[in-house]
């Protein structure tokens, strides 16, 4: 039934919503650090976030779902997790920063559920958008980051930069590579909202690149 399930970005006319995604050890969080320092330089106030987290609620859930010892998560728990902390986060921080005329930059939103826990997990992609539909209550991004790293590259840059991996970090290969694919294929489906880059690009040049693309939507 077309029109029944039209996707709503981030309401125009307010903020700009903008989510890094990609696997883990592509570099997002540097990126979004780089696109908030330029963001501010040039006078636009900025909210940097990530997910699981951002609110107190969001940030117990994350070291729930991500940290060792907790015994077994079973998918859908896992899947349910990420989407109430998600809910907070949409609720409580990035609508109300949307609504005073803020630039939201998100590490990490919903793609990173569908590719996740939706693929890794074989949740299925669509039962895991619709879930986080309406966690969000339809809150989409206006613009998605999506930084492509080849899941060894990934792993080297994590065992370089990190002093251990998370739950879902320290998932195989096999695993990430479905995270790839998945956040591939949505990138590849909507053009439009997404930015795809190559994450072993020189640090300076992705970062010109995402800004470039992000001013083009400012006002
Ligand atoms: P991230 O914050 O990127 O890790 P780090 O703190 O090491 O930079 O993400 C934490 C992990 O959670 C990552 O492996 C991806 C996973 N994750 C999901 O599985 N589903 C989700 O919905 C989200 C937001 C993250």
């Amino acid at each position: 039934m077309p029109g029944v399930c039209v996707q709503q970005q981030a309401d125009s006319g307010h903020g700009l919503f903008i989510v890094f995604e990609g696997g883990d050890g592509a570099g997002k969080s540097t990126q979004a650090a780089l696109l908030a320092t330029k963001l501010e330089r040039l006078g636009h106030t900025v909210l940097r976030t990530r997910e699981p987290g951002g609110t107190p609620v969001g940030e117990k859930l994350r070291a729930l779902v991500l940290e060792h010892g907790n015994g077994d998560i079973d998918a859908r728990s896992e899947a349910l997790i990420f989407a109430a902390a998600r809910a907070a986060h949409a609720a409580q921080v990035i609508r109300p920063a949307l609504a005073r005329g803020e630039l939201v930059i998100s590490d990490r939103y919903v793609d990173s559920s569908v590719a996740y826990q939706g693929g890794g997990r074989g949740l299925g992609e669509r039962r895991i958008r619709d879930l986080n539909e309406w966690a969000t209550d339809g809150l989409w991004p206006d613009l998605t980051l999506l930084l492509d790293v080849e899941p060894a590259d990934g792993r080297h840059r994590r065992t370089v930069a990190d002093a251990g991996e998370d739950r879902l970090e320290s998932e195989p290969d096999d695993f990430h590579c479905d995270i790839r694919k998945v956040f591939l294929r949505l990138a590849a489906a909507s053009p439009a909202q997404y930015l795809v880059l190559r994450a072993q690009a020189p640090v300076e040049e992705l970062a010109q690149r995402i800004l470039d693309r992000v001013q083009g939507l400012l006002p």
